[in-house]
């Protein structure tokens, strides 16, 4: 993934969003809602993925490290993942990462996840107003100075992939 630059518009903040959409529902229901043309903040950068489960914290991890100020699940409805249990794993993995992430004082409104079907276009207008709103109100992400910044990323999923086998996930 590529460096995300800031931007802002005026003085007002303009939160960074990237937003991981699973193919098979998310991402069509992204499409749908441009192309029934509802308007939504253009803050969410969109990257398919082609389930929810393929979602490794790291990717998550790495988007902050980054520059994004929020980071946006999108799987679909639980008993309609493509790969059968694709979005319970992205579920539980994103449990644990809210758990990481606020030892590390992170916000937990800066991760959502939410189920969107190919015809909710209307679902991903409000998800993507509504956290665009939410991480306006808590302002940049600023992480803490990391000594050994380069490393970060795989210490935290370590800690997330150790906390996984204490609770069997
Ligand atoms: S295929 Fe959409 S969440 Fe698994």
């Amino acid at each position: 993934m590529s460096e995300v630059s800031k931007s802002s518009s005026g003085n007002g903040f303009e939160p960074r969003i990237v937003g991981f959409f699973c193919n098979w529902c998310t991402y069509t229901a992204a499409d749908l809602a441009g192309t029934s043309r509802l308007t939504y903040a253009p803050n969410v950068r969109v990257l398919r993925v082609m389930c929810s489960g393929r979602l490794d914290p790291q990717f998550i991890l790495d988007a902050f490290r980054k520059g994004a100020d929020g980071v946006l699940i999108g799987g679909c409805h639980p008993g309609d993942c493509h790969y059968q249990a694709g979005n319970h794993k992205a579920l539980r993995r994103y449990t644990l990462l809210k758990r990481l992430l606020k030892t590390m004082g992170i916000e937990e409104e800066r991760v959502r996840l939410e189920w969107i079907s190919a015809s909710e276009g209307d679902k991903v207008q409000r998800v993507i107003n509504e956290m665009t709103e939410d991480i306006r109100r808590l302002g940049p992400l600023r992480l803490p100075p990391i000594p050994h910044a380069g490393r970060m990323p795989g210490e935290a999923v370590e800690r997330v992939s150790s906390i996984g086998q204490e609770t069997g996930l």
